[in-house]
């Protein structure tokens, strides 16, 4: 059978152009839902296949890999996120493991300003209040918030998206200190005109934190109570990154007890679930997981998980592979 007709499993439902281009080059199986594959499926549908699109619902894992067999070349994830993945298991197998980096990092970025500027000025609870029907008259005192410009935005995990959030801020007048275990290079922080800070002081002087980690051992509750009190009363913590970076449990006990002023999550420690107290909070905005849900950016992502998938199958090096080694060895 040519390379280009093998076939591939597609884990959910993707914006019709990546399907479409997919069905073009592979024998392709779509999961149509409703929701995620569940895990038997998945399992099932794996067997015999030389490729996948997973999604970050989709455990890749041994169970996974030993349930497809040794004809699967490579898994195309379509997030920029993989910590569904477990990449060393794949490369120990020769599989292939891809991410959609670049392509959704102004519209994640721009879902963090949203959930900045909703905690900060309160937005969803003036419209429940709206909603609600309950009577009011304009008042010097109604519902204040935070001003957002001109004040310290403080950004943990300075990756592609933590510098296209440094920019949003650079055009609100903002301090930027930003925290990574890596450094970049002095002249991308004066072009971005950017400060590091370690990760405590950071949280003691920025009036916005918004985390752009990767979910690792490392990040799991890298914000925890302890860390939460360090932060200023008048602060808003963003998250679009993974939901476990933030202890859920200690962020609602802070924003009830006015540690912090409020929360904008677009991610949650047990997701779908959301942690109920977090529901109960007026200062917690939370929206769900729509980091990238736009309609150009989820067809730009399902392309370039398509054009990973491909390219592999073809024998290509797949345009953002998370395990070249996987490519390079000698075959
Ligand atoms: C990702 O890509 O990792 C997001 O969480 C979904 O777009």
């Amino acid at each position: 059978m040519p390379e280009s007709r093998r076939s591939v499993l597609v884990a959910r439902r993707l914006p019709q152009p990546a399907l479409d281009r997919i069905a073009s080059h592979c024998e392709m199986t779509l999961y149509d839902g409703p929701g995620a594959m569940p895990r038997h499926a998945l399992l099932d549908g794996i067997r015999g296949k030389a490729g996948a699109v997973t999604l970050l619902t989709d455990k890749v894992d041994d169970e996974f890999l030993d349930a497809a067999g040794s004809g699967l070349v490579i898994v195309a994830n379509y997030a920029v996120g993989f910590d569904n993945i477990d990449v060393p298991a794949c490369t120990a197998r020769s599989v292939m493991a891809s991410n959609t980096p670049e392509v959704l990092t102004e519209t994640t970025a721009d879902t963090a300003w949203a959930l900045m500027m909703a905690a900060a000025r309160r937005v969803p609870e003036g419209d429940r209040f709206l909603r609600a029907r309950t009577p009011w008259i304009w008042g010097p005192m109604m519902m204040l918030g935070q001003d957002v410009h001109h004040k310290t935005m403080g950004i943990v995990g300075f990756g592609r998206i933590g510098h296209a959030l440094a920019r949003r801020a650079r055009g609100f007048g903002m301090r930027v200190v930003y925290f990574d275990v890596y450094r970049p290079e002095p002249e991308l922080e004066a072009e971005l005109g950017v400060e590091y800070r370690d990760l405590d002081d950071l949280l003691a002087e920025a009036d916005f934190v918004s985390l752009h980690v990767n979910l690792t051992e490392v990040t799991r509750h890298l914000i925890n109570a302890d860390r939460l009190r360090r932060m200023k009363p008048t602060a808003v913590i963003v998250n679009t990154s993974r939901g476990p970076v933030i202890d859920e449990a200690a962020l609602a006990d802070a924003l009830r007890e006015g540690v912090i002023f409020g929360a904008g999550l677009d991610v949650f420690e047990k997701e779908p679930e959301v942690h109920p107290a977090l529901l109960e909070l007026e200062n917690a905005v939370v929206i769900p997981h729509l980091g990238s849900a736009t309609v150009e950016t989820r067809i730009a992502m399902g392309l370039l998980a398509a054009d990973n998938l491909i390219a592999a199958l073809r024998g290509e090096r797949p345009p953002t592979l998370l395990n070249p080694e996987v490519f390079d060895r000698p075959r």
